[in-house]
């Protein structure tokens, strides 16, 4: 018995919830056999990337999905934005002509809320703004979808996985539905992934990346999911993946990215990967239900 509570204070602490947490299923309807689609960045094809309206249209295109990125103003705001400079996605230079190279660390979420997001992409997105993580959530709950979460660029922002959590946390995301089937939390960077394993055992965690096969087994010792570029895939390597189980005892996943069109999103379906993460998720949703 004392053993028994011993682990279950230890879990507690931790912010884990051992025995619930399982890696994302198909949603309801799809074929058996057709991987789960997620909206890269939103759906980035149709609307500005990392947008609140790349994530509706993602809702309207009925992906349940949305990956996005998420990176830390200079004063400690969680923002939603893929580069390390705004340069590309916003008019930052036009506002903030002196401030090159724009580095999303050296502004403040305040300047960061003047900036158009949308412009970029077309007129009709005109006034789009960066959203910060906690607006994001609230969207992503309001339309019932679920996140893959990256952290980007996090050995920029030391410290920025407990900033993630704690955000998570007041915004309801780290309740047991959430963490059960809602939210994915994944990285380039192993030791943040491990971080975030560490602070919070219970989330669903994938590193990006095509690992080799032989070390595939130290990375499933904190990660749900091994999500490589479609490029590096073979099935052989899908298989290698699958015979391992992942952090929480399930078999190993595999989601990979960014699978645009058609022929590509057959080739990867054929190797057997469970889920596809794509700019254009209903065309590739439609390629692998054909
Ligand atoms: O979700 C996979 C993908 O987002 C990783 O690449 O550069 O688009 O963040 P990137
Ligand atoms: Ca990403």
């Amino acid at each position: 018995m004392l053993t028994l509570a011993v682990t279950a204070t230890l879990t507690a602490l931790a912010g884990g919830t051992a025995g619930v947490v399982q890696p994302p299923a198909a949603p309801a309807g799809a074929p058996a056999a057709a991987p789960f689609v997620i909206a890269h960045r939103g759906a980035s094809g149709y609307a500005p990337e990392n947008t609140l309206a790349a994530v509706d249209r993602a809702h309207r295109l009925a992906v349940d999905w949305v990956e996005n990125d998420v990176q830390r103003t200079k004063d400690g705001e969680l923002v939603i934005v893929h580069d390390d400079s705004l340069a590309r996605t916003t008019n930052v230079e036009q506002v903030f002509p002196k401030r090159a190279p724009w580095k999303v660390k050296d502004f403040t979420a305040a300047e960061i809320r003047r900036l158009d997001a949308g412009s970029w992409f077309g007129p009709a997105y005109a006034g789009a703004r960066v959203p910060t993580l906690k607006q994001y959530l609230q969207r992503v709950d309001h339309n019932q979808q679920k996140l893959l979460m990256e952290v980007k660029n996090p050995a920029l922002y030391p410290g920025i996985e407990k900033d993630i959590l704690r955000v998570l946390r007041t915004q309801g995301w780290l309740d047991a539905a959430h963490v059960r089937s809602r939210l994915v939390v994944q990285s380039f960077d192993a030791a943040s992934l491990r971080s975030v394993h560490q602070q919070h055992t219970g989330l669903v965690t994938g590193f990006l990346g095509t690992p080799k096969v032989a070390d595939l087994p130290k990375y499933a010792a904190y990660t749900d999911q091994i999500n490589p570029q479609h490029t590096t895939l073979s099935k052989q390597y899908v298989a290698a993946v699958h015979k391992l189980k992942g952090a929480h005892g399930q078999r190993l996943r595999v989601s990979t990215w960014t699978v645009d069109d058609s022929a590509s999103a057959k080739k990867v379906k054929g190797f057997g990967v469970d889920g596809v993460i794509s700019n254009r998720p209903d065309v590739v949703r439609a390629a692998m239900r054909g």
